[in-house]
């Protein structure tokens, strides 16, 4: 159901891989709801996932860059400003990838090369990304500016390991960022807490399976799906919004705020 809540509005959407990942479906409804849209991802993603197919669909451009490459940013806003015709309203940042979790190494084990990717790839490029934007002035007056992140950043999750760092860092640029963005052009950003996803990303963080299960039950409203989280970025993106910066918006079903469930109690119980 579209509400036009973007029209008019054109945005970048970083992240899309699959049908699974919490990007594609921020790019599907921000058509649906009236915006023009360029994607982008690494070259390897353009090649060896299906983003391209995501393109063909909505009627949209992919531009192949590496997000922690400046260069490669300058070239997503400025050819983005060139195929929308103008500055750039919205910006989705949901990018994340540890070298660390991938090879299973263990927090007590890092190899320190790889933490420096995992800093770059998932936090560092968000700042690259609204660097570029600014000194190139690609965002117009009002925009939106978003990352997804996850409550690891404020908590200690097992299997979470140095992501739980980059989510840190991340929601700190998010909000240094902000107040500069804000102060100096009027740019709003943000990040968004959501709820563990069965996405590529998301399956590759150890126990994820048991977190998802222990993770709906200690939410009253149950865990947040990617289209959920869609409509919130959405909403973010949107005019309605216009006064929200500098946030961490947790979007979880309330889980940032539960103790103790009595599903959990139950589910307790009944292992004993
Ligand atoms: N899945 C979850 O449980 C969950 C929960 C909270 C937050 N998040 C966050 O949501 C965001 C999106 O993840 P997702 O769950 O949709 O998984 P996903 O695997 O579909 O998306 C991750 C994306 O990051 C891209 N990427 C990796 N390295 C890159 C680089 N160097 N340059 C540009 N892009 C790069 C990948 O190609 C992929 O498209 C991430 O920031 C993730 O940490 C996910």
């Amino acid at each position: 159901m579209s509400n036009n809540l973007l029209k008019g509005k054109r945005g970048i959407v970083f992240g899309a891989l699959n049908d699974k990942s919490i990007a594609w479906k921020v790019a599907e409804k921000a058509v649906e709801q009236g915006a023009i849209i360029t994607l982008s991802n690494t070259p390897m993603a353009v090649r060896m996932g299906e983003t391209n197919a995501l393109s063909e669909k909505l009627n949209t451009k992919v531009i192949a860059a590496d997000a922690t490459s400046v260069e490669d940013l300058e070239q997503v806003f400025t050819q983005s400003m060139e195929i929308l015709g103008g500055k750039i309203d919205f910006v989705l940042h949901s990018i994340g990838m540890s070298p660390n979790v991938r090879k299973g190494k263990p927090y007590d084990g890092l190899d320190y090369g790889f933490y420096d990717k995992t800093l770059d790839v998932s936090a560092l490029s968000f700042h690259k990304m609204m660097q570029v934007a600014k000194k190139l002035d690609a965002i117009a007056e009002g925009g939106s500016i978003l990352a997804l992140t996850h409550i690891a950043a404020q908590r200690t999750f097992t299997g979470y390991n140095d992501m739980a760092d980059a989510k840190a860092l991340l929601e700190s640029i998010g909000r240094s960022f902000g107040y500069v963005y804000g102060r100096d052009k009027k740019v709003r950003v943000n990040t968004i807490s959501q709820s563990p996803t069965l996405t590529t990303a998301g399956q590759g963080i150890g126990g994820m399976d048991a977190f998802f299960d222990f993770a709906e039950k200690m939410s009253p409203l149950g865990n947040a799906s990617a289209e959920s989280c869609a409509d919130y970025c959405i909403v973010m993106f949107s005019d309605l919004t216009r006064m929200v910066t500098m946030q961490n918006l947790f979007h979880d079903g309330g889980f940032s705020n539960m103790g103790l469930t009595q599903a959990v109690v139950e589910d307790y119980i009944q292992k004993k």
